[in-house]
């Protein structure tokens, strides 16, 4: 009998009994599945968690997942700092006698984090997986980071760079709200457009606004709705005239001053991850990240063709690479908070990045940064 250990991770998004069963299950099976293990072939599994969750023995999933008669056990990890939150990990013994010998280790959900110190010395691609890791910190609601701990991680970059997907997952794995500030200049290009009102007319624009009601709200996973006027925007505001239309109204200095105030005010109420053009350097200029995120065009043109192509859009790639060059020089070139790196920020250029290596690279800059301030 030959044995092997293959090694697993997966992440939540709370320390709750269901939480822990499901993502440990998840787990376990895209485990088994990816190895082609036969349950006859499993010898043990070991299971270790953050000290953030307590919630469930993971062990419980596995007998969930009809593993009786295998051998279990549960630990709880020592805090380390600089590392994933929320964090389940597994090691299954395997008698590879019976499979093809070939090991796949899992990570879902972002499990794979980077190293900090190597994504600082070596670049983030070359970065390897880290997994001696847990944390003490623990934010279980959106928002509710704990007192003195509030966290804001400012993204920016153009368009397609994978912002949006990138702050979404940050803050799901930290447990705050996100923030997509492109979505307001989009609300109110739509009402623009709807109102019939020149996208290049500023006392209009602001007289529209001020009769606008823009607001969003949070869900219990810290996603993000958009209301325009009360009413829910839905996927109207995604469509390519309304595109164009917000990149041309947020050239004008009064609609940036509404919207900039708006998003100061959210930002003003707790932990925030704000992806946007002019966050790091005029929304939250004091963020305690910066991320500067870009892509060649090629890819930038290329994901948001995949993008709609997903959402059965039909659309001509080389036109969707002249939109968004046309988007990039107008945000770019703009008087009023034009796109710019911020001087602190990290520019993490994704083109050959999964979203969840983007992910990892943030977070473990946010972890680099925590421990730098606590040195201080
Ligand atoms: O998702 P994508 O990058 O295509 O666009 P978005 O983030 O939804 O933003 C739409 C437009 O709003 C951008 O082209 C920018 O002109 C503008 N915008 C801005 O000027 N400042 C922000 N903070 C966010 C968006």
């Amino acid at each position: 009998m030959q044995v092997r250990a293959i090694r697993g991770a997966t992440t939540v998004a709370r320390n709750t009994e269901d939480e822990i069963l499901e993502g440990t299950r998840e787990l376990i099976r895209e485990v088994v599945a990816e190895n082609g293990i036969c349950k006859d072939d499993i010898i043990s599994i070991l299971f270790s968690v953050t000290s953030d969750l307590d919630a469930a023995f993971p062990a419980k999933a596995a007998r969930a997942e009809g593993m009786d008669d295998i051998a279990l056990m549960c630990t709880n990890e020592v805090p380390v700092a600089g590392s994933l939150r929320k964090c389940i990990r597994l090691m299954m013994h395997i008698n590879t006698g019976k499979t093809n010998g070939e090991i796949k280790h899992i990570y879902l959900n972002g499990a794979k984090i980077l190293r900090p110190d190597l994504v600082q010395q070596r670049g983030i691609q070359d970065a390897v997986p880290y997994d001696e890791k847990c944390s003490t910190t623990d934010f279980d609601k959106p928002g509710d980071a704990p007192a003195g701990e509030k966290i804001r991680i400012a993204i920016d970059g153009p368009a397609g760079a994978g912002k949006s997907t990138t702050a979404r997952k940050v803050a799901r794995q930290l447990g705050i709200p996100y923030l997509d500030t492109g979505a307001m200049y989009r609300a109110a290009a739509l009402k623009a457009t709807n109102e019939k009102i020149s996208y290049y007319d500023p006392e209009a624009l602001e007289r529209m606004l001020s009769a606008t009601d823009i607001s969003v709200s949070f869900d219990e996973k810290g996603e993000q709705r958009l209301f325009l006027d009360g009413k829910d925007a839905g996927d109207s505001i995604r469509t390519p005239q309304i595109t164009k239309a917000a990149s041309d109204i947020a050239s004008i200095p009064a609609v940036r001053r509404i919207m900039v105030e708006m998003q100061r005010k959210i930002a003003s109420r707790g932990s925030i991850v704000m992806d946007g053009r002019d966050i790091g350097t005029h929304v939250m200029p004091d963020a305690d990240l910066k991320i500067f995120l870009t892509a060649s065009e090629e890819e930038r043109a290329n994901r948001r063709y995949l993008e709609l192509a997903a959402k059965k859009q039909m659309a001509d790639k080389e036109v969707i690479k002249k939109d968004i060059g046309i988007r990039d020089r107008q945000d770019t070139e703009r008087a009023a908070a034009p796109l710019r790196k911020a001087e602190d920020a990290i520019v993490i250029d994704s083109t050959n990045m999964t979203p969840e290596e983007v992910v990892q690279a943030i977070i473990s800059n946010l972890d680099l940064h925590k421990d730098r301030r606590k040195c201080l």
